[in-house]
């Protein structure tokens, strides 16, 4: 088998914080294969954003930027929180390897050289992803200049053309100077897959790049997707908490939750029979045309909510951090962590009671 493109390592990243650590990541260890759609699937707030944020290595930056903003109303990202620069060091653990090369192993500056030719991240948050006061050419143009400066101006143009004709932007050329308030939503969201193809990336991650739009632009945006992976030929991760927009989507799926991840398999198997008590409750909540076409054949299944909330993460259960919501909970569970582990080739997951329970 060839080495994976992304192989995430025992990756653990927290939010330091007057009553405790926000542990948002907890030893997750995931890969991701060339030219394959791994979808990262969770409830809103389980670590699926936090996950991308540490292994890119924007986690720091990310949190001390948000805290800032609520804590002291500044806008500058270089103004810290009541935590120290020692204390931020020490909020991410694990390694990320990226074809050999270990992501955090790498100064920042050396990461943003790297990623930019190889990783491309598209963020959560449409419009404001975007910056307003520059035109949506110059923004999409931005990667070409920093990674690839001695390129002429004629052909930058060009190339950021063809990107935004791929991701189908109505006149694209006529609006190449318009600022991005002019851009419907779904708009917006072609722009930020245009920015991320520019520089002609081998792994796109994508986080949530269909909430906030209606039905119909969601379609559209996962037709622009699918095209991107069948003709860039590049690996895709999606993250979303919306399971049929994953199942339409991936080859292969990650459940996280509570910021761990409890199941891992092929897309089709998970969406068909799902193992872990977590995952067949969330797809027992999520009505989708796309699942229905997964799962044609297979039972059907009646809609339920999973009881609870998912529990704080400055207080994760002890044990399995399922226990509080699972129907088959027993002692081993709320004192034991149960670790993902292989229970048919390429199927992994973090469940005691996996061979007892149907
Ligand atoms: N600056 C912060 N201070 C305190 N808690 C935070 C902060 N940023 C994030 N969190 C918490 O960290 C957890 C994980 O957040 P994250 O954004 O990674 O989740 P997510 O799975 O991407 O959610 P969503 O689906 O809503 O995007 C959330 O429970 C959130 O409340
Ligand atoms: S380990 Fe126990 S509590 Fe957790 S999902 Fe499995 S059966 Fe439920
Ligand atoms: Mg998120």
């Amino acid at each position: 088998m060839p080495p994976p493109l992304l192989e995430i390592k025992n990756l653990s990243a927290h939010i330091p914080s007057s009553k405790g650590k926000i542990v948002t990541v907890d030893d997750v260890s995931l890969t991701i294969d060339e030219k394959e759609c791994f979808g990262l699937l969770g409830e809103s707030g389980c670590g699926k954003t936090s996950l991308i944020l540490a292994a890119l290595g924007f986690f720091q930056i990310a949190h001390k930027y948000k805290d800032a903003k609520v804590e002291q109303g500044a806008l500058s990202p270089f103004q810290l929180d009541s935590f120290s620069q020692e204390v931020w060091n020490k909020t991410v653990t694990g390694s990320v390897f990226y074809r050999g090369t270990d992501l955090l192993a790498l100064s920042a500056r050396e990461r943003a050289v790297f990623l930019g030719s190889h990783i491309s991240f598209v963020p959560q948050g449409l419009h404001g992803a975007l910056t307003p006061i520059f035109s949506i050419g110059d923004q999409t143009a931005e990667p070409l200049e920093i990674h690839e400066s001695d390129i002429r101006r004629a052909a930058m143009r060009e190339r950021v053309l063809d990107c935004l004709d791929l991701v189908n932007l109505a006149a694209a050329r006529e609006r190449y100077f318009q600022d991005p308030s002019l851009f419907s939503g779904g708009e917006a969201q072609r722009i930020l897959i245009a920015i991320s193809l520019v520089s002609g990336p081998y792994l796109v991650i994508a986080d949530e790049p269909t909430s906030a739009l209606d039905v119909t632009v969601q379609a559209q945006i996962m037709n622009v997707l699918k095209m991107v992976k069948e003709d860039f030929a590049v690996a895709l991760m999606i993250v979303s908490h919306d399971a049929g927009v994953i199942a339409e989507m991936s080859d292969r799926v990650g459940v996280m939750y509570a910021g761990r991840l409890v199941e891992v398999g092929e897309s089709v198997q998970m969406f068909h029979e799902p193992s872990h008590p977590y995952t067949k409750g969330l797809m027992d909540s999520f009505p989708t045309i796309a699942m229905i076409r997964k799962s044609a054949g297979s039972k059907r299944r009646r809609l339920r909510g999973i009881p609870g909330a998912p529990p704080d993460l400055r207080k994760v259960p002890m044990g399995c951090a399922f226990h509080p919501r699972c129907p088959h909970t027993e002692s081993v569970c709320l004192t034991e962590r149960p670790y993902l582990r292989e229970v048919e080739r390429g199927h992994l997951v973090a469940c005691h009671r996996h061979d007892e329970v149907d």
